[in-house]
């Protein structure tokens, strides 16, 4: 993959706290921001980006693994020019339990495709089925989606725990969505990190909040990503501004590069 792709999974213990339009939402804004984006439908047992946009593409992910189809044939756009995704294939068991041979297999695949996106979102299924665990330990940047609901923070506690201990990953962004106000987003958030501080050795990172909004679920009825469907609404607002931050996490991480190969240079030229 290049340098400057941006790799970011989208996590949750609990199913139903929002990944999805999460997802497909901050996808929709990076693109409208002019970066070539593509959203791959991770929630492999039960893959639904397709019914959230109204479509049916004929191929997915299970089709790079029967067949040698090019991999971009397998790209279905969103919207025109630099918004794809990639469509996942609902109840095939051995994708779910997928062993790491076959997860090479499958990047291999994608590596050169992913190549033309600025953006590589992944939406993964909810909890800690090791392939999901795996898919989250590959990415720069893991966002984890809560809700204000304690099963919610329970859950995403355990996936955080479960991330460190196994894959030795211990940097996360929290998503608070669907609380009511500033205040229970707050609270929401405060009580995971300092659960994950205690006891876990690591802070996440507050990333923002989504407040609870009739408009998204109005959008889902609608098939219409909620930024195109109600770019006013309160949530899209949000929505925009997590998009607005995780493009400014971009940049530094690229300014990071280059200063890093700015030392390197200067210490060559000091030897
Ligand atoms: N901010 C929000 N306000 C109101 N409803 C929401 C919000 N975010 C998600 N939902 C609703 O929650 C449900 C689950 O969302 P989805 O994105 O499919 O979750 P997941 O991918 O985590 O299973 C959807 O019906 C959606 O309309
Ligand atoms: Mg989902």
């Amino acid at each position: 993959m290049k340098a400057n792709t941006l790799t970011i999974s989208v996590l949750s213990g609990k199913g139903g706290v929002g990944k999805t339009n999460i997802a497909l939402n901050l996808g929709y804004c990076m693109y409208r921001g002019d970066f070539p984006v593509m959203l791959m439908d991770c929630d492999l047992g039960l893959a639904n980006l397709d019914v959230l946009l109204g479509v049916t593409p004929n191929t997915n992910i299970q089709s790079l693994l029967d067949t040698d189809i090019p991999a971009e044939k397998v790209a279905f756009p969103i919207e025109p020019d630099g918004f794809d995704f990639l469509p996942a294939a609902s109840g095939v068991p051995e994708l779910v339990e997928m062993d790491s041979e076959l997860r090479n297999a499958l990047f291999q695949r994608l590596n050169p495709l992913f190549n033309n996106y600025e953006y590589l979102l992944m939406d993964l299924g909810a909890g800690i089925n090791p392939t999901v665990l795996s898919f989250a330990a590959m990415t720069r940047i893991r966002v984890v989606v809560v809700t204000p609901e304690p099963t919610s923070l329970t859950d995403s506690y355990a996936l955080m725990k479960v991330l460190s201990t196994q894959h030795n990953v211990k940097d996360f962004y929290i998503i608070v969505n669907q609380a009511e106000d500033k205040t229970e987003e707050t609270s929401t958030y405060n009580r995971l990190a300092t659960a994950c501080e205690r006891f876990l050795g690591f802070t996440p990172e507050f990333l923002g909040g989504i407040t609870q909004d009739k408009m998204v679920p109005e959008s889902v009825r609608k098939q219409t990503p909620l930024m195109k469907h109600a770019p006013n609404s309160k949530a899209a607002k949000d929505i925009f501004s997590i998009a607005v931050k995780l493009q400014k996490i971009k940049n530094s991480m690229l300014n990071d590069i280059s200063k890093s190969i700015f030392t390197e240079t200067a210490n060559n030229l000091s030897n």
